[in-house]
């Protein structure tokens, strides 16, 4: 999901992808590659590491006259980070080079076939498939151009793609399509750049035309032609940007933070894409292949995280408890790592980890393994230490997560726990009933979550209503104390306001003595199996003055009658509601953040990723 840049045109080719890459690396990327058509062939070369070790191993190809080709910054999902696994990837022959952002989901089986006629692979990626794909249709003659060998190549694909095709037999042309992954195409003088964000092309034309899913471009330097798969020409508006570079970078959003939460709903699908089987109420996770009978007789989960990683194993506790019926605990990493744990027979020790790299997850993970206890990780960047550690593990391919703040990644975190959920319920008593259930009702979370960030004016409006208060508590219960308490902590880490999140049941074991017209309560209170409690507790406050602003469930209008304030939420499953009722807390944190003035960012004192104990 990284970055793709091609040009095609009067210019020099070589620096002007490199400049593109360079503007690209704010995405976080972890390899490089390029290729140019020089001459009467294709040339590429590929680092590992950043845009200028790239820069180092292109040397004098960069004063080539090549006036054609693509470049990309890889952020690995299938396959290592290796030179090798970079691109551009290409066929047998080295004539078609390909650069792509997204997951090739059957790339396994079109793989196999390719192999079994005869093609040899160079890379352990998915992409590499997609070369040697439109290889075979003109070596069979099923197409007589590469433009056809890409659009039957393309029907054949499942998954996300964004790509850009260059073929050292039609080197006057580029073909780019789009599949869940973004790209667009710089309109400029007698040249055309095709990029996965604005901020690649800004620098040389600002009028942009965006591909949309289930889109075709053929592109020369002087025109362009965009099909759908069936050869249906289409028209495109020309855009014309008056962003600058770093408001390409956020899409447009006024940060990163928003434009991740934004994505949350594209994140869930992310990390469920290619994992659901409806039909059969279960799941596939690949990752978890070679440790299938450890975790059939595993007698106990053990999840060790920090921070918003943590509180989603919080959320994953009571799935796998209650429909897996595996017993599971939750610690954070840093009292885990010094408690002196004791390990049992058939105990699995699972850590989650956005970044892979956290010091206190890590050192769990040792602590572990030295006990012979097998471990999996719940991982968004590929190749990072702590994936490298498991012995096995789930990618949550959310792409990288640039806000400080873990927005996007908590909820593929959490809809990854209730794959897991159903992946150890189904070899145990959980009925092929249950497992269509919640695997229909994973499906549809991304479509209610966008329901809820639709409204989202509502929440920021509440936001500039509540941003003067000193002190806040989350309460929740159940599957969402632990959302409770990720949205204390987002509220901290963002606004830097005091806020506590709590099991509501605690409140009146102490803490109601806080409760004043001073002191706010966001009430969790969807309508489930705790929903009578939840109300009882908000009354619990109101009958001392406190402001209460309720998260509660579409239609339920009662809450209304007890409550300051209610952000509605989409009816789901109890185990799925931590899901949707997540995002109004993400949003309310940025938004108060955002009316104090902060940088939601990069809030200060804070790092991405905690790499110190
Ligand atoms: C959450 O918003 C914070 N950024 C922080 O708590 C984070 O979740 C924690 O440091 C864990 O990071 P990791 O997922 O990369 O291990
Ligand atoms: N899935 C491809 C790979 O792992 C592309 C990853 C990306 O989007 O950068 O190489």
């Amino acid at each position: 999901m990284c970055g793709i840049v091609g040009y095609i045109g009067k210019q020099r080719a070589v620096p002007i992808l490199l400049d593109g890459l360079k503007s690209l690396e704010y995405r976080g990327y972890d390899s490089a590659g390029l290729a140019v058509f020089e001459g009467q062939r294709v040339v590429a070369e590929k680092a590992v590491g950043k845009v200028k070790a790239l820069e180092e191993k292109v040397g004098s190809l960069g004063d080539s006259e090549a006036r054609v080709g693509i470049a990309h910054t890889r952020w690995a999902t299938h396959g290592g980070v290796t030179e090798a696994n970079a691109h551009p990837h290409s066929d047998c022959g080295s004539k078609i080079w390909v650069v792509h952002n997204g997951i090739i989901e059957n790339y396994k089986e079109l793989k196999e076939k390719l192999m079994g006629s005869g093609h040899f692979f160079k890379s352990e990626t998915d992409t590499e498939v997609i070369p040697h794909l439109i290889e075979s249709f003109l070596k069979d003659k099923s197409a007589d151009s590469l433009e056809e060998a890409v659009r039957q190549t393309l029907k054949l694909l499942k998954g996300t793609y964004g790509l850009v095709v260059l073929s050292a037999d039609e080197p006057d042309l580029l073909v780019a399509a789009r599949n869940f992954s973004p790209l667009l195409m710089g309109v400029g003088n007698d040249e055309y750049l095709i990029a996965s964000d604005a901020s690649a092309v800004l620098k040389h034309t600002k009028n942009v035309i965006y591909l949309d899913d289930g889109e075709m471009a053929v592109v020369t330097r002087n025109e362009h032609h965009i099909y759908d798969l069936n050869r249906n020409s289409i028209d495109k508006k020309t855009h014309t940007l008056d962003w600058d570079i770093e408001s390409a970078r956020k899409d447009g959003y006024p940060h990163f933070m928003l434009k991740e939460i934004m994505a949350e709903p594209e994140a869930i699908g992310n990390s469920t894409r290619g994992r659901l089987l409806p039909d059969d109420g279960n799941v596939v996770l690949g990752g978890l292949k070679d440790v299938e009978r450890i975790l059939r007789d595993a007698e106990r989960v053990i999840i060790s995280a920090c921070g918003s990683a943590y509180l989603a194993g919080r959320v994953g506790e009571y799935m796998l408890e209650e429909y897996a019926g595996i017993p599971t605990e939750v610690d954070i990493a840093s009292e885990f790592r010094y408690r002196k744990p004791v390990f049992r027979e058939n105990d699995v020790l699972l850590v989650i980890s956005q970044s892979g790299e956290t010091a206190d997850t890590l050192a769990s993970l040792r602590e572990a393994k030295e006990k012979n206890v097998p471990t999996l990780g719940i991982v968004n960047v590929v190749g990072s230490t702590i994936s490298r550690y498991t012995d096995a593990g789930v990618y949550q391919h959310i792409g990288p997560e640039i806000g400080v703040a873990a927005t996007k990644s908590f909820v593929s975190q959490a809809s990854i726990l209730a794959l897991l959920t159903v992946f150890l319920g189904r070899k145990r008593e959980m009925s092929i009933t249950m497992g269509k259930r919640i695997v229909s009702e994973l499906q549809k979370i991304p479509e209610l979550m966008k329901g809820i960030l639709q409204n989202k004016e509502v929440i920021k409006n509440l936001a500039v209503k509540y941003k003067d208060y000193e002190h806040f508590f989350y309460l929740g219960r159940k599957y969402n104390l632990p959302v409770a308490i990720e949205g204390a902590l987002k509220i901290k880490e963002i606004a830097y306001v005091h806020a506590e999140g709590y099991g509501a049941g605690e409140l009146k074991h102490g803490p109601i003595a806080l409760i004043d017209k001073n002191f706010p309560t966001f009430a969790i209170a969807p309508q489930d199996s705790v929903y009578e409690k939840m109300v009882s507790n908000i009354e619990e406050i109101k009958a001392r003055g406190g402001p209460v602003i309720a998260i509660g469930t579409e239609g339920d209008k009662s809450l209304e009658k007890v409550a300051d304030d209610v952000i509605y939420i989409p009816k789901t499953l109890e185990m799925l509601t931590p899901l949707l009722t997540v995002v109004p807390l993400h949003l309310f944190a940025y938004y108060v953040g955002v009316e104090k003035g902060y940088d939601v960012d990069r809030p200060r004192n804070l790092a991405k990723s905690v790499t110190v104990e």
